[in-house]
C-alpha cells in the first residue's frame, strides 16, 4: 500500500505543502508551518462515471419558502446581517482583540433570549463567572441565556442534541475549539477546519443559527485557515480603532444578502449602543478654519457618512528621506495622488513630511475620497484652510481628471441637510439638478489644476 504522504499546513493562511519547511511559501510567515493528522488516501479504482445515484435537477422558478429572518434584537445588527439573522446559517465574526466581539454578541444573545428564543452562548476563552460580570454590568444579568464555558465540540454538540434545537448558539471562539476526532491543539489549522464543520453540521441539520467567533491576525484576515471563510454564510467584520469610541459591523461575505450596509456602535461604559445616525459622528469640532482639512461626504452602502481628512505637511531642511504616513487611507494611494499632483499640477512635495489622518478612527476605502485627500493635501501645502463648510467628493485619474463617482445625489442630499453650502466634484451630466437641495452650491472640476487653482485663490 502505498505511504499517506505527510501534509503541513500554514497556521498564518491555510496553505498545505508536502515538505516542511521553516518558511510558508504563500505568506512568508516564520514557524508557522505545522504537520496536520493524515486524512485518509482516497483511491478510487474505477470510473466515477456510473454506480451513483441519479440526481434530480430542479427549475429556477420552482416556489420556496422566503427566507426566514430571525431579530437578533440589535437594529444595527440586523442591518449589517441583510435584515436579521437566518436560522441554519453560519456567521463568522472576526475582529480584532479587545474590539467588542464578545459584548456585542452577548448583548444579542441576551435580547434574544428575552424576546423568548432558546439561545445559548459558549466562551471557549472565558469562565462563565467572567461573562456573568460582563453581562451584569451590560445590564442583562435577568436574561434567559443559557451560559457555559467549554471548549470540547463532543460536549457540546452532546449537549445540544440532547435538548430542543435552540434558535442561536454563539462560540466564543472558533479557536479555543477542540474536536477529538483528530489530533492537534485548539487553533490548528485542522482542528479549527473540523471543529467548525462539526458546529456547521449541527445548525444546518437542526435549523439554527450559529455564530462562530474568529481571531484576526496582524494584517487584519481571520486566522487559521481561509477555508473557514468559506465553510460559512456569512463573514462579518467588527472594526474601529480601540482608542475610539466608535465601533463598524461590516459584511464581507453574505449569501443572504448584500455586503455594503454596515452596522454603526459606540462603546460606553453599558457596552455597545446602537448609532442609528451616523453622518456627523466622524466629524471633529469644526468652528475655525483649519489649513489641511477638508469633509469628504463617504458612502457605507446606501448610508452617508460625512467624515474630516486631515493632512499635514512638514518642510524638511536636510536632505532625509520625507516620511509618509497615513492613518485610515491606503498608503499606495496617496503616493499615487502626491505622483499626480507633482506630475499634473507643478506642486513639489518630495523635500516635504506628509502625514494624512481620517478623523474619528474611520478606514476609507471609497476611491470617491481622492479629490478630497487631494484638497487638504493642496491646503496644507499651501496653508490655505478651506471654506468651512464644504464638502469634496470625486475620483481622480493618473491624468489629472476627476472622476463621477457612484451616488453623487445621496452624498450630495445629507451634505445639504447637515447645513453645508459648497460641494467640489466632477462635472456631471447625468445628475438630477433637483438633488443639491437647500443652498448647497455645487462647483464642478473636471481637473485637479482646477482644484489647485481654487485653493491657492481662496483667502
Ligand atoms: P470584548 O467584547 O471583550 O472584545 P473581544 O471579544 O472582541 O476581544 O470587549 C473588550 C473591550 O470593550 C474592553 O477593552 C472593555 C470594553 N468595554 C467597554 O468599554 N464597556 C463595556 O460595557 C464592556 C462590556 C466592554
Ligand atoms: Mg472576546
Amino acid at each position: 500500500m502505498a505511504k499517506p504522504k505527510r501534509r503541513y499546513a500554514c497556521t498564518e493562511c491555510g496553505s498545505v505543502t508536502h515538505r516542511w519547511q521553516g518558511q510558508c511559501v504563500d505568506c512568508s510567515a516564520w514557524n508557522t508551518l505545522v504537520e496536520e493528522a493524515s486524512e485518509t488516501v482516497f483511491t478510487a479504482k474505477h470510473s466515477l462515471a456510473g454506480g451513483g445515484r441519479q440526481i434530480v435537477f430542479e427549475a429556477l422558478n420552482a416556489p420556496t419558502a422566503p427566507l426566514a429572518r430571525r431579530s437578533t434584537g440589535i437594529a444595527e445588527f440586523d442591518r449589517a446581517l441583510g435584515g436579521g439573522i437566518v436560522p441554519g446559517s453560519a456567521v463568522l465574526m472576526g475582529g480584532e482583540p479587545g474590539i467588542g466581539k464578545s459584548t456585542l454578541l452577548l448583548q444579542a444573545a441576551a435580547t434574544m433570549a428575552k424576546a423568548g428564543g432558546l439561545t445559548i452562548y459558549i466562551s471557549g476563552e472565558e469562565a462563565a463567572g467572567q461573562v456573568r460580570l460582563r453581562a451584569d454590568r451590560l445590564g442583562l444579568a435577568d436574561a434567559p441565556l443559557k451560559l457555559a464555558s467549554a471548549t470540547s465540540v463532543r460536549d457540546i454538540l452532546t449537549t445540544l442534541a440532547a435538548g430542543p434545537p435552540p434558535a442561536m448558539v454563539v462560540i466564543d471562539s472558533i479557536q479555543t475549539m477542540h474536536s477529538d476526532m483528530i489530533e492537534g491543539a485548539p487553533g490548528t489549522v485542522s482542528q479549527v477546519r473540523a471543529s467548525a464543520f462539526e458546529l456547521i453540521r449541527f445548525a444546518k441539520e437542526n435549523n439554527v443559527a450559529l455564530v462562530l467567533v474568529g481571531h484576526v491576525t496582524k494584517d487584519g484576515s481571520i486566522a487559521g485557515p481561509r477555508v473557514l471563510e468559506h465553510m460559512v454564510d456569512v463573514v462579518m467584520s467588527f472594526e474601529g480603532e480601540r482608542s475610539h469610541q466608535y465601533r463598524i459591523l461590516r459584511a464581507l461575505k453574505n449569501r443572504f444578502g448584500a455586503v455594503d450596509e454596515i452596522g454603526v456602535f459606540a462603546m460606553a461604559g453599558q457596552g455597545l449602543t446602537e448609532v442609528s445616525n451616523p453622518s456627523m459622528l466622524f466629524l471633529t469640532g469644526r468652528d475655525e478654519p483649519v489649513a489641511g482639512s477638508a469633509v469628504f461626504p463617504a458612502l457605507e452602502g446606501t448610508r452617508p457618512v460625512l467624515v474630516e481628512i486631515q493632512a499635514l505637511i512638514v518642510r524638511l531642511q536636510s536632505g532625509a528621506t520625507p516620511r509618509r504616513a497615513v492613518v485610515g487611507w491606503d498608503s499606495g494611494r496617496l503616493a499615487m495622488l502626491l505622483a499626480v499632483l507633482e506630475a499634473r499640477c507643478g506642486l513639489s512635495f518630495s523635500s516635504a513630511e506628509v502625514y494624512l489622518n481620517v478623523a474619528g478612527g474611520y478606514r476609507l476605502t471609497d476611491p470617491a475620497a481622492d479629490l478630497a485627500v487631494a484638497a487638504a493635501l493642496v491646503s496644507a501645502l499651501a496653508d490655505k484652510p478651506l471654506p468651512l463648510r464644504s464638502v469634496w467628493f470625486g475620483e481622480v485619474s493618473l491624468a489629472g481628471e476627476v472622476r463621477p463617482v457612484a451616488h453623487a445625489g445621496l452624498r450630495l442630499k445629507e451634505a445639504a441637510k447637515l447645513g453645508f453650502d459648497q460641494a467640489c466634484g466632477p462635472p456631471d451630466d447625468n445628475r438630477d439638478p433637483g438633488l443639491a437641495t437647500g443652498q448647497l452650491r455645487l462647483a464642478a472640476m473636471s481637473t485637479l489644476a482646477s482644484l489647485v487653482d481654487r485653493v491657492m485663490a481662496s483667502a
